[in-house]
């Protein structure tokens, strides 16, 4: 597809939410945002490799045209290409997912030609990596000095070598958006990158407003679904009370 039609992803964790999205995008990312959206914690860092199977399972039962991507989460690939390997096998074995992604940049070069030469697709993710939050120094916008944007166009290269089919550029400034998406001859997906990517992704809980912890900048709500969720549990709540719920056509 790239060069010639946008390629559209949205996050999915569940299989209603697969299904619902199954046929109107072309790839869903079973994220670590999970730990976030689902679990309420504050940052990716703490969700383990069985919770993403069990997620990437369930989301990719329900599909049948969208790849199917799931996050290798935190811990489970950085030590070594053998570990991402073992991780990566699970995931795909597990899950029944088509690939795995995986953050960072030329320093995961190596572990993304492992994989990728023993049969496991990776998508790549660069620019800002939710699981390095901590050394990052949070969820801040990449590339606003020249150092760190020549070392993400280096690391668009690198890991465009290694073998991802595809690389996530996320929270970086316009401009070096668009040299990252340059550097690649693989399709770039952008996240608050540019619109000259080859595609975007946006997490779905941001986009029909189910998440309303904050809103970065990137993220258009192309609904609010959380107001009438609270509006139909309100009005659940009182019929109970007013013994109005179950009327006779609820009851046998
Ligand atoms: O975990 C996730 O949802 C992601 C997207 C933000 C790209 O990695």
């Amino acid at each position: 597809m790239k060069g010639s039609t946008p390629i559209v992803g949205l996050t999915a964790y569940t299989a209603p939410m697969a299904k619902a999205m199954d046929g109107a995008v072309d790839f869903i990312l079973v994220g670590d945002s999970l730990a976030m959206t689902i679990y309420g914690e504050t940052s990716t860092v703490g969700i383990d490799l069985d919770t993403m199977i069990r997620h990437g399972k369930a989301v990719a039962r329900a599909c049948r045209h969208a790849c199917v991507v799931v996050d290798l989460p935190f811990g489970s690939y950085q030590k070594s290409p053998e570990q991402a390997f073992e991780s990566a096998a699970r995931v795909l074995m597990e899950s029944g997912c088509d690939a795995v992604k995986i953050e960072g940049g030329r320093e995961m070069a190596e572990t993304i030609r492992f994989l990728s030469e023993r049969g496991v697709p990776v998508m790549g993710h660069i620019g800002l990596t939710p699981q390095s939050i901590n050394t990052l120094g949070g969820f801040k916008i990449q590339g606003k000095n020249k150092a760190v944007a020549d070392a993400l166009v280096d690391s668009a290269r690198a890991v465009d070598q290694a073998g991802c089919f595809a690389v996530v550029i996320e929270g970086v400034m316009e401009t070096v958006a668009r040299d990252m998406h340059e550097a690649l001859s693989v399709p770039s997906i952008g996240i608050g990158a540019s619109v000259d990517c080859d595609g975007q992704i946006l997490v779905t809980d941001d986009l029909i407003g189910m998440f309303d912890e904050f809103l970065p900048k990137f993220v258009k709500q192309y609904t609010q679904v959380l107001p009438l969720i609270k509006q139909a549990i309100d009005t659940y709540a009182k019929e109970v009370r007013n013994r109005e719920f179950p009327g006779s056509e609820h009851t046998y």
